[in-house]
């Protein structure tokens, strides 16, 4: 959708319940009738992901496409990957409704879903038709794997979600930071995190493709388990880390009638957080691990500092809430402008530069 037009469904769109007006968005994806937003990048943006050459590194976060129903008209928004998802073996339903919350002035979404999911079986289904297609470029395509509520032993359905998806997509990504579902984030602590990526590790290997491994983590972690999380991963051999989920915490900027709302916040408001922890797995993995910064990005300047400390490749979702498809290329404009003007010659050259010594 051009930018313009967001700019008349917007209001239209704000008028209804917040869950409500994704399901018509996803709604007029399907149609097929969106005109694309696919742009020509500047060339000092390309990168490497997956063993593909992406135009430029942004891609779209999980939680958008939930339900792999849409992954064609994703790339059509101009995201050079996309990040479908999370899916959970089983069908569920998710928490109660409402629970999706806009919060405009700030720039800011709170979301319990708590993992509403159709489910492996159908997912897949979905996916692997889509996969069939014939495609106009290579198009990097991740899961992003959950947890059924009831599950007691998680390692087992992450394992179920590798085999699964190993041979359909480029990247999964092992989601143990979702503050919605009660316990997942202690899946992060180094014992349990340990037990976690040995089982998915063996269960990639089984399959007999190389998805590459990535875990998502979440802003809301101490030194110490930042330091945990690097080790582990490191000995784990993963590839990366997705850097991060939503926040249980509610910075000044979160108006207060919906900074009650329980759950996980996005958008403006989790920016400096995120990209806070982002520089601290920086430098505990001395860029041994891939890092996608997530969290907060709405402009180039976002982007740019994301990759200074340390991301080679970016995720947004909630901007597109806000801004709409348009976003995309603006972002990707802004960020060439910037690496131009600090002397960077190509964007992997910026990665970290935050760190470096002169
Ligand atoms: C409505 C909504 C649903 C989400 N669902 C998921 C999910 O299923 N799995 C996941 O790992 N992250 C999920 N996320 C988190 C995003 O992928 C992303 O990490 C987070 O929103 C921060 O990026 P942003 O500020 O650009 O939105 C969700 C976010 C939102 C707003």
């Amino acid at each position: 959708m051009p930018f313009s037009l967001y700019a008349i469904a917007r209001p239209l769109l704000f008028r209804l319940d917040a869950e409500q007006a994704h399901a018509i968005a996803i709604g007029l994806l399907k149609t097929g009738l969106v005109p694309s937003n696919a742009f020509a990048a500047p060339a000092n943006l390309a990168v490497r992901f997956c063993g593909a050459d992406l135009p430029h590194p942004l891609g779209l976060a999980a939680g958008f496409d939930k339900h792999a129903e849409v992954p064609g008209p994703c790339f059509d928004m101009g995201f050079s990957f996309i990040e479908l998802g999370g899916v959970t073996p089983a069908p569920q339903p998710g928490n109660a409704k409402p629970r999706l919350f806009r919060a405009p002035s700030a720039k800011a979404v709170i979301n319990r879903f708590g993992f509403n999911s159709v489910g492996t079986k159908l997912f897949a289904k979905r996916l692997k038709a889509w996969r069939d297609l014939p495609q106009p470029a290579r198009r990097v395509t991740g899961v992003n794997l959950a947890k059924n509520k009831e599950t007691a032993d998680a390692a087992d359905d992450y394992v179920k979600g590798v085999e699964a998806f190993a041979a359909m997509a480029d990247f999964l990504v092992v989601n143990v930071s979702s503050p919605n579902t009660p316990g997942l984030r202690d899946m992060q602590e180094r014992g349990a995190l340990t037990e976690l990526l040995q089982r998915v590790m063996q269960a990639r290997a089984k399959s007999g493709f190389t998805p590459r491994l990535f875990v998502k983590i979440a802003p809301d972690i101490s030194e110490a388990q930042a330091a945990d999380i690097a080790e582990v991963a490191l000995a784990a051999s993963i590839d990366g880390l997705v850097v991060g989920n939503t926040t249980l915490s509610r910075p000044a900027s979160v108006p207060a009638e919906i900074a009650r709302e329980m759950g996980g916040l996005s958008g403006q408001p989790l920016f400096d957080l995120s990209t806070q922890v982002l520089g601290q797995m920086y430098r505990l993995t001395g860029g041994r691990l891939t890092l996608i910064g997530c969290g907060g990005i709405f402009s180039g300047a976002d982007a740019y500092a994301k990759i200074r400390a340390g991301a080679s490749l970016l995720q947004l979702y909630t901007a597109l809430v806000y801004e709409g498809p348009g976003v995309v290329a603006r972002i990707a404009h802004e960020l060439s402008t910037l690496l131009q003007r600090d002397g960077f010659t190509h964007v992997a050259d910026a990665v970290g530069a935050d760190f470096r010594k002169n």
